[in-house]
């Protein structure tokens, strides 16, 4: 007979175990960077940082880091040697097919023009020093 208090605390041993399961895919392989750090920002990172902001942030997070609709640019994967900045002109322009994350597809971004992607880009790519990437 195997005495309740065993068995009460395997129990308790085991619920302590589900959400330590549940948070076993990392941060990074969810697509998320915690805490991004800003580059040092000049008069046109700050316009780049505005129209990242206004038209892609909501998916691709605060300063690159990623949220549950997009992934973070503080990747490898965007390393300008795996993704070039050509992908940041057609990605807003013709949208995305989901290919690397379980995110969905991007849909077309509306209303953004090419002087603008060109800023976000600048930014983009000085948040990925800033953070590593290259
Ligand atoms: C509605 C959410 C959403 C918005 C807004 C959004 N994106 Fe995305 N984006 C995604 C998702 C999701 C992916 C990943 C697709 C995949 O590879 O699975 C992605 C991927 C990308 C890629 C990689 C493309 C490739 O060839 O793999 C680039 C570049 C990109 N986004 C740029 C932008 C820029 C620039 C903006 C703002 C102008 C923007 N995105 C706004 C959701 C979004």
């Amino acid at each position: 007979m195997i005495p309740t208090s065993k068995i009460v605390s395997v129990l308790a041993m085991s619920l302590l175990l589900v959400p330590l399961l549940a948070l076993g895919l990392s941060a990074a392989q969810r697509g998320i960077y915690e805490n991004p750090v800003e580059p040092k920002m000049t008069p046109a990172l700050n316009v780049g940082k505005m129209n990242y902001e206004a038209y892609c942030a909501s998916c691709h997070g605060k300063t690159g880091g990623g949220t549950d609709k997009g992934p973070t640019f503080i990747s490898r994967i965007y390393h300008p040697g795996h993704h070039g900045d050509g992908a940041f002109f057609i990605a807003p322009k013709r949208g995305v097919r989901a290919h690397h994350w379980p995110f969905g597809d991007m849909p077309p971004v509306e209303g953004v023009n090419e002087t603008q992607i060109q800023s976000i880009l600048e930014y983009v790519r000085a948040v990925q020093q800033a953070n590593g990437v290259f």
